[in-house]
């Protein structure tokens, strides 16, 4: 039998790279806001996953009328964020049982496709933990900080075909996920993924999207506006 599905979306940051009055994950695209787009797509992916939406403290009011308001009616738990990523996941994952599916999702990657949450959930059925990953078609090279505040390229040569770039959503097995995150904090967690591989467990890459973007800037939003159109 399919496990049960849990999905964890860390929409807690206060967004500042976005320079907006409002958090980036409720500003509007196509007319919704990017959270709740987000949440729909995997409503759309299995309509019977359990969603723990992690907000700012202050937000929460705000998402609750949001919801009643719009009618918006789906398994929900609300909960704060913390201090990083990895201590709002955390708060999340306290509302996850054992023996099931847990996805993690960046509360801004609202163009994540219905086939990609699938194909990623299917996989955790077999595997403790998978991710979306896309192969770097630029160049890579390490930077050089200077002294006077320059970047200069490094000679020191980067196989880009052994580069990978991670996305969300990450999937795991929830008491895979559980247990990396009992481990302390350490400031190289910016994904599930590298709380899990620090905790021993291996990580399976799938292929990611190019469309599955983190709105993170203002060109990033009218990037998504025109992919979403
Ligand atoms: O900061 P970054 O772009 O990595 O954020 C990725 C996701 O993590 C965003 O959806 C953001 O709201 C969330 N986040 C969080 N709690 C924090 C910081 C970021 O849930 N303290």
């Amino acid at each position: 039998m399919a496990k049960e599905k849990y999905l964890i979306v860390p929409a807690g940051g206060s967004g500042q790279r976005m320079g907006a009055a409002v958090p980036k994950q409720f500003l509007l695209l196509g007319g919704k806001p990017i959270l709740r787009l987000t949440i729909e797509r995997f409503l759309e992916a299995d309509p019977d996953i359990h969603v723990i939406t992690v907000l700012p403290r202050e937000s929460v009011r705000y998402w609750k009328d949001y919801c009643l308001s719009e009618n918006l009616i789906f398994s929900q738990k609300i909960v704060t964020g913390g201090f990083t990523r990895f201590h709002s996941v955390k708060n999340g994952l306290e509302k996850v049982p054992d023996g099931a599916l847990v996805a993690v999702h960046d509360g801004v990657r609202p163009l994540v496709s219905v086939k990609l949450v699938r194909d990623l959930f299917a996989a955790a059925e077999q595997f403790p933990a998978v991710i979306p990953a896309l192969p770097s078609f630029d160049t890579l090279k390490f930077g050089l900080r200077r002294e006077d505040g320059t970047l200069e390229a490094s000679a020191e040569p980067l196989d880009r075909s052994s580069v990978f770039s991670v996305q969300t959503p990450q999937i795991f097995q929830s008491e895979v996920l559980k247990k990396a995150y009992s481990q302390g904090y350490s400031t190289a967690f910016t994904d599930d993924a590298s709380v899990v591989l620090a905790a021993g467990i291996p990580v399976k890459m799938l292929p990611g999207e190019r469309t599955n973007i983190k709105i993170t800037t203002p060109e990033d939003l009218s990037l998504a506006e025109r992919l979403l159109r």
